[in-house]
């Protein structure tokens, strides 16, 4: 499982003491989101445009052509796109939600139902902003967090034909698949479950669109998982998943293993002649729709390494020696492993907090107070419900932290430190304090939201 490159440019990463971690996260508001990225030691808040580029990326920039329009390194990205993916029309974007930004207020109407298998964080906000509603309909046994089920990230398709058929049906605008299931423990999706959908899209003449910031990673897994698929190449199940839909919204940032970019892809004339006018208006002409050339070039080539097997096999495996060596320290992870991502089970190692004190975040920061470490929860305080005070009223289904993994970037020590760190944790898990907020903005309010440390043993709720 070697990964097939080795390491040519490297960058010196922090190392705070735990007095200097202790008053850089107050500052911040006990938020990861507002802490510099030089006060931190491992990065795992992201794999978004996170990632390490290639020598071949970086000697193919070097030949981006920025001209306005019509740039050569529009046509290489152009090309390289629509052999991977099959849309007749293409247009490229600074980044995933530029997309969803231009896809939805062009084709959504005000009222209408966007239904998938769990909406990203982005992509929820851009549905609500166009004035519908978005609607995850995950499948069941991505409910069992603890299962070996191999394709959790399915979207739940008795659910699905209901509301197509039910009362509610003339309402839905959009059926939008994300591939993996990033909000969702990063769990891929079937080919079984993407031809199911696009044959209820096509019989109740809804739109199915992927969003698919992670195909090449749920490509890898469908070869491994899916029987049908173990001969295919990853490229060849990419290909086949972005043929089932009608187009697809990608940000690149992930599996275009560049810093920036994202595209649209569209079979629909009309829709594309709309999506083009909104794009030239708000990002770019629509030969470089807010990117550079340069950018567009790195993506061109990134797009072709990203299939590689090799890559793939050891970015797969790398990540499930991680989960093996958390798991190993008596810290649960949402099974199986995805790629992308590990997913703490936050709410199981600390019962002393309940989720109105935020376990998934109080493990998060202690990740950082303890080792340095950021990454993201994903529970009460970024899916639960509050009233005015920000005091929980609806907590989150589980108590998770998503440990985010960039591409080409940390060594298998890196992670054994991670392990390490954890693992002290888990040892004496009652000394974790919970958190309240203190203050918190009305939409995406993981991002800007304030909190306060309460004290152990206990604490208040409120
Ligand atoms: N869709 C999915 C499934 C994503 O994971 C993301 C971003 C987006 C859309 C938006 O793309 O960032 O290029 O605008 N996910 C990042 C993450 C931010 O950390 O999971 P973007």
């Amino acid at each position: 499982m070697l990964p097939p490159y080795r390491i040519k440019v490297v960058e010196p990463i922090p190392f705070l003491d735990p007095q200097e971690r202790r008053a850089a996260l107050a500052d911040a508001g006990y938020n990861p989101f507002e802490l510099r990225a030089d006060q931190i030691t491992i990065d795992l808040l992201s794999d978004s445009g996170t990632g390490a580029t290639s020598a071949a990326q970086e000697a193919a920039a070097a030949l981006g052509d920025e001209s306005y329009a019509g740039a050569r390194s529009w046509f290489r990205f152009r090309d390289e796109v629509r052999d991977l993916t099959g849309y007749p029309h293409l247009l490229p974007v600074h980044q995933g939600r530029a997309g969803e930004r231009v896809l939805f207020t062009s084709l959504l109407r005000p009222g209408q139902l966007c239904l998938s298998n769990t909406h990203f964080d982005t992509t929820r906000a851009n549905v609500t902003l166009a004035g519908a509603e978005a609607r995850d309909l995950p499948c069941p046994a991505a409910f069992d967090l603890d299962s070996a089920e191999p394709f959790k990230g399915d979207i739940d398709l008795d659910a699905l034909a209901a509301t197509l058929t039910g009362p509610e049906r003339d309402r839905v605008g959009l059926v939008l698949i994300t591939i993996t299931n990033n909000g969702l423990g990063g769990q891929p999706v079937s080919m079984a479950n993407l031809t199911a959908v696009r044959d209820l899209c096509r019989a109740h003449r809804v739109p199915f669109f992927l969003d698919a910031a992670r195909f090449a990673e749920n490509a890898w897994l469908v070869g491994q998982r899916e029987s049908g698929y173990r001969d295919w190449t990853p490229r060849q199940i990419a290909s086949h998943a972005f043929g089932l839909a009608d187009g697809c919204v990608v940000s690149l940032k992930k599996d275009g293993l560049s810093a920036i970019g994202g595209l649209i892809g569209l079979r629909d004339d009309d829709l594309f002649a709309r999506c083009e006018a909104n794009l030239i208006a708000t990002e770019g002409f629509s030969t470089y729709g807010g990117l550079a050339g340069h950018d567009l070039e790195r993506l061109a080539q990134g797009l072709r390494e990203v299939v590689d097997p090799a890559y793939l096999r050891a970015r797969a495996a790398s990540t499930d020696r991680l989960a093996r060596l958390i798991n190993e320290a008596g810290v649960d992870t949402v099974q199986p492993a995805g790629i992308h991502a590990l997913y703490l089970n936050a709410g199981r190692l600390l019962p002393h907090l309940s989720p109105a004190q935020f376990p998934g975040h109080a493990l998060g920061c202690q990740l950082y107070l303890d080792g340095g470490i950021r990454c993201a929860e994903l529970g009460s305080l970024y899916l639960g419900g509050m009233d005015d005070r920000h005091r929980l009223v609806t907590p989150a289904p589980f108590e998770l932290v998503r440990l985010a993994i960039p591409r080409r970037v940390y060594t298998d020590t890196h992670f054994e430190y991670v392990a390490a760190v954890l693992a002290d944790i888990a040892k004496e898990p009652g000394r974790v304090p919970g958190y309240r907020v203190v203050s918190s903005p009305p939409l995406l309010r993981h991002f800007k939201v304030r909190l306060a440390q309460l004290p152990t043993g206990g604490g208040g709720t409120d």
